[in-house]
């Protein structure tokens, strides 16, 4: 079978290839699924370059956490001969998936109902339940307050601003480019305001001065840091991405005046935290918002595996238009 593969990390226009490989076997407890399609997510980038908080075990190794595919065989045990067939959404922190087969551990696929299409189920999971997470789970954003993101026309961005106007918080969005300020808007944005003019003095006279008791973070550097400022007493702000590359910088006094406080937040450590039955209900959660409408992925250009480069050089390209995906099969 075909797949992408990478022998060392780097940039990954530059190490990515698209080669022939043993088609893997799956072992007890896993399955086999030969993909339809999986998105490229900035962690997939920060992974082949080497910067992500999981390195793969061995080299060569196949990029690509998420995506969409049918389960084809199965290494035996009863959840994967129930997902036999299924079109399922494949989380995968072995093999990756952009290939024309995986193996993933068989609690890790989750049958997709067929009223969502493939460019949405290849995308089912990460965004919708970290979009749920920072903001019910963890933060519990109570409706009325507000909830400063910045990034917020990133996908994950959007779904926060869709998710904010069905329950009822409050976003204050922050944007790099003008025209991101319109399409927030029409999602239902309270506010959104230009990171070039300054954050915390625009979020201090939304707030009547007070600033903000929630906020999400996934720049760091300079926006982060700026995010982090506009906290209010007793405010919390969630860092949960490092688009920038560089480190938010924090004076001790701004935290310790007021009790604020910075915490990391990482979805797979999220789900390794909660039970079963949590894990079913955020799945359940996931699967209603999507099919309802509310939580969607927008998809931007969508290329076949063999143009890898391409297909990664857009998804790094500023201003892109929706989540680049990786059409694998039908
Ligand atoms: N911690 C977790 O568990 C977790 C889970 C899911 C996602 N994430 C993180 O959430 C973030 C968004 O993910 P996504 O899938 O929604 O991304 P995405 O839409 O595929 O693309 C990245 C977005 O970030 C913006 N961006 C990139 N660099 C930026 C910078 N230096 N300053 C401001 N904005 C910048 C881009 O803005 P333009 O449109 O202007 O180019 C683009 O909208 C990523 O950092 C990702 O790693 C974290």
């Amino acid at each position: 079978m075909n797949a992408v593969v990478f022998d060392q990390f780097g940039p990954p226009e530059q190490v990515l290839q698209y080669r022939e490989v043993p088609e893997p076997i799956p072992a007890r407890g896993e399955v086999k699924v030969r993909m339809l399609a999986s998105p490229i997510n900035p962690s997939d980038l920060l992974y082949v370059a080497g910067h992500y908080g999981l390195k793969p075990k061995t080299f060569p190794t196949t990029p690509g956490f998420e995506g969409v595919g049918i389960v084809v065989a199965n290494g035996g045990g009863l959840i994967g001969r129930l997902r036999m067939g299924k079109r399922v959404a494949v989380l995968n922190d072995r093999q990756g998936n952009w290939s024309e087969f995986t193996v993933a551990s068989a609690k890790q696929v989750i049958p997709v109902p067929a009223d969502i299409p493939d460019d949405q189920a290849a995308s089912f999971f990460v965004n919708p339940a970290t979009a749920i997470a920072l903001t019910e789970r963890v933060l519990k954003v109570p409706a009325g307050a507000w909830l400063l993101q910045s990034a917020a026309g990133s996908a994950l961005g959007k779904m926060i601003v869709a998710l904010g106007k069905h329950r009822g918080f409050r976003t204050l969005n922050v944007v790099r480019r003008p025209e991101q300020i319109e399409a927030l808007k029409k999602l239902g944005a309270d506010e959104v305001i230009l990171e070039k003019d300054g954050i915390e003095n625009q979020v201090r006279k939304i707030t009547n001065n007070v600033g903000v008791k929630y906020a999400i973070d996934p720049v760091g550097g300079t926006t982060g840091t700026q995010v982090v400022r506009s906290l209010a007493d007793g405010g919390v702000c969630l860092l949960y991405g490092l688009l920038s590359g560089e480190p938010v910088s924090v004076d001790p006094r701004l935290l310790i005046t007021g009790s604020k406080s910075v915490q990391g937040f990482w979805l797979a450590d999220h789900m390794k935290s909660i039970g079963l039955v949590k894990k079913l209900q955020l799945i359940r959660e996931v699967r209603g918002l999507i099919q309802a409408g509310v939580l969607r992925s927008e998809t931007g250009i969508t290329y076949p595996l063999e143009r890898i480069g391409d297909a990664v050089r857009e998804a790094a390209t500023p201003g892109k238009s929706g989540k680049v995906l990786l059409r694998i099969g039908n």
